[in-house]
């Protein structure tokens, strides 16, 4: 079996509350594995305590008790963190620099250097559709467009281990679809991915496990397919079934013995008739 790319095993948080005397226990006794290639959904409630275990993970926030391990690695040393690409919470970047400079100060911090950090930033730009604004500074990007540019930031230097605390916040619908096919696109070359969200829907089309969170602890963790099934029932999708059809089926079923629950069209997605409207005309 390979080593997984995090483990975390058994962690603790808890943050004092200073003059009142309280203490919050934001991460439980909390325990996850991923495995190197599998896209991780940790989901949960507002103040669950996701941001904290992503913290913990990547060394930014000391545990009460527990440890993270990245690639084998504890995730104390500063050296389990060479092939880890990180979009926070609030992404936080020097006004000043344009799109482009901002990539490549990032570039230059993980050791990357000359005319193959400009050729990955200028490529970034483009995949994460920021190309008309790569000359502008940062200090005029709206929500979405940081989002875009962290999530860029992340990616810089093509890691291993990509950590993605919200990527869609604020991002527009065909962002978010962008961004979607990105994660798939990373899965597809072999990265891990563990990234927190809210969107359950994209959750549900990229993630293979889900780990879901309340009040700090891990209450329910299993593959997609598990966690959704519907025991017990079977569903089929006809094209072009007559009324005759569906007659002699609805027969067939009662006749068995078993029970017919619904019968009706398939629904498609508010997301894909939203793309579908509001995408530009060519
Ligand atoms: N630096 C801190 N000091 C004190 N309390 C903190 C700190 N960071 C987080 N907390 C508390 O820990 C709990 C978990 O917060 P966390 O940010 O991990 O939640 P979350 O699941 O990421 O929520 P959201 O979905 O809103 O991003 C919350 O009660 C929060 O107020
Ligand atoms: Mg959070």
């Amino acid at each position: 079996m390979s080593i997984p790319a995090v483990q975390i095993e058994n962690i603790t948080k808890i943050f004092p509350v200073p003059l009142r005397r309280r203490r919050i226990m934001a991460v439980r006794n909390l325990s996850l594995t991923v495995q190197p290639g599998e896209v991780y959904g940790l989901l949960g409630p507002n103040g669950c305590g996701k941001s904290t275990t992503l913290k913990m993970l990547l060394g930014l926030v000391k545990p009460n008790h527990g440890r993270a391990l990245i690639c084998g690695k504890d995730s104390r040393e500063y050296r389990s963190r060479r092939d880890v690409g990180f979009l926070p919470e609030n992404p936080y970047f020097y006004k000043f620099l344009t799109a482009t400079e901002t990539l490549v100060f990032y570039g230059r911090i993980c050791g990357m250097r000359g005319s193959a950090l400009k050729k990955r930033a200028e490529e970034l730009i483009d995949l994460v559709g920021l190309s008309d604004a790569r000359d502008r500074r940062v200090a005029g990007f709206s929500k979405g467009m940081l989002q875009r540019i962290g999530l860029a930031q992340a990616l810089i230097q093509d890691p291993s281990l990509v950590i993605l605390d919200e990527p869609t916040a604020g991002v527009d619908p065909a962002g978010s679809h962008q961004i979607r096919d990105l994660i798939l696109d990373l899965k597809k070359r072999g990265k891990t991915v563990l990234l927190t969200s809210h969107l359950l829907e994209q959750v549900q089309e990229i993630c293979d496990r889900v780990g879901i969170m309340a009040r700090g602890e891990m209450i329910r963790e299993g593959s997609l397919d598990e966690l959704v099934r519907v025991e017990g029932q079977t569903q089929f999708i006809v094209e072009n079934a007559t009324p005759e059809l569906r007659e002699q089926m609805e027969q067939l079923i009662n006749k068995s013995g078993a029970k017919l629950v619904a019968a009706r069209q398939p629904q498609r997605s508010l997301e894909s008739v939203f793309l579908e409207l509001t995408a530009p005309r060519s």
